[in-house]
């Protein structure tokens, strides 16, 4: 019998501080105007506070994941935490997580491939569920952005936020789960969206700081053509391959960086704007986040058999798609929560 990995839960935390694209007008030359109709986005959560880094977040993620789908921390065997800005370099953000929820009978580690690392996580998670080696996997993608975006630089502060999502993977042998993924890499995407110090290259000094070179660099114009075409290309793939057609696909689960991107990845699969998830309005690009919140917003509406193409693009360039058939019916787990 082949075994599946099936998402079987989902849990989610966003921080309560609300940045509005009113306030980052006090901050930077923009207006609303400019940021909702180039980027879609309204507003975003970003963590306040000493010594809160993506742990939190994530911590709260897990928790709150833990008690929806009842599951007790010592069942738990691997958890992976997609993140681009960890706590520290080390140790491995993925054991702060563990740590906190009292994940103590499993191992955890990270995974970093900018926007893209939920994706490329949630398809290593599968594998092991896969394989028949375990039967309880989290995946959390969680990001506290405003760590490293710079708050004087009008074309990247709009678009970042802070945000936390986690799912529960187990084995399933009715078909259901992760059952196919596209996904991809090309390095010579460094040059347009890095960060310039704070690694091993360029280790952090007074002058790397004053220089601003630990924050987010990004040719924008350039990352968004290589995305919209990237995106919509494994997207496609995913379908054509697995004969989904715009009828079969009950949603598409686009990373949330820009909504002309999610709208040109929605035209090229044909799938109307009624079947894409989408919460960039009220969050922003929450890098790692994006996908697991947009499962959290909209599990009420999924249904068991529904099937969701995901799909991603970020710094490396990394992209990738993946065709993911949903186990359960949300509304029961929102009616019981
Ligand atoms: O998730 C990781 C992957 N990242 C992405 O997917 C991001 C991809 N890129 C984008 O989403 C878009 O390129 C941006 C939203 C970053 C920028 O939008 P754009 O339509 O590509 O604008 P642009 O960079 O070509 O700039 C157009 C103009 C420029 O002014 P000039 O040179 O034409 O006078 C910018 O200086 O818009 C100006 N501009 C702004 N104006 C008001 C840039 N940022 C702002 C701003 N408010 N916040």
């Amino acid at each position: 019998m082949k075994i599946t990995a099936a998402v079987t839960g989902v849990g989610a935390y966003v921080p309560d501080y609300v940045l509005t694209n009113a306030e980052l007008e006090k901050l930077v030359d923009t207006t609303d105007e400019w940021i909702l109709s180039r980027t879609g986005i309204r507003e975003r959560r970003i963590l306040k506070g000493e010594n809160q880094g993506t742990s939190v977040m994530g911590i709260k993620a897990v928790q709150n994941l833990l008690a929806k789908t009842g599951t007790n921390p010592d069942e738990v065997e691997l958890l992976i935490c997609a993140t681009t800005t960890p706590d520290m370099l080390f140790p491995a953000t993925a054991n702060i997580i563990s740590n906190g929820v009292g994940i103590t009978k499993a191992f955890s580690y990270d995974m970093n491939a900018a926007c893209s690392t939920f994706l490329f996580a949630l398809a290593t998670g599968a594998q092991f569920i896969q394989a028949g080696t375990y039967k309880k996997v989290i995946v959390v993608g969680a990001d506290k952005m405003s760590a490293i975006v710079d708050y004087t630089d009008r074309a990247n502060c709009i678009l970042f936020g802070d945000g936390a999502a986690a799912v529960l993977l187990e084995p399933n042998t009715d078909g259901y789960g992760i059952l196919d993924q596209v996904l991809r890499t090309d390095g010579s995407g460094e040059a347009y969206l890095h960060q310039k110090a704070g690694g091993s290259r360029r280790p952090p000094t007074h002058e790397t700081v004053n220089a601003k070179e630990h924050y987010i660099y990004q040719e924008g114009a350039t990352v968004f053509k290589f995305a919209v075409k990237s995106m919509a290309d494994v997207a496609a793939q995913v379908m054509e391959r697995n004969h989904l057609t715009n009828d079969s696909v009950a949603w598409l689960v686009p990373h949330q960086a820009n909504k002309r991107i999610i709208d040109a990845t929605a035209n090229r699969m044909g799938v109307g704007p009624e079947k894409v998830m989408l919460n960039i309005d009220r969050y922003g690009n929450t890098t790692n986040g994006t996908i697991p919140l947009c499962l959290a917003d909209y599990e009420s509406q999924l249904r068991r058999g529904d099937n969701l193409v995901l799909a991603a693009f970020g710094g490396g360039f990394t992209w990738g798609s993946i065709y993911l058939k949903w186990a359960y019916d949300g509304d029961k787990v929102a009616a019981s929560k």
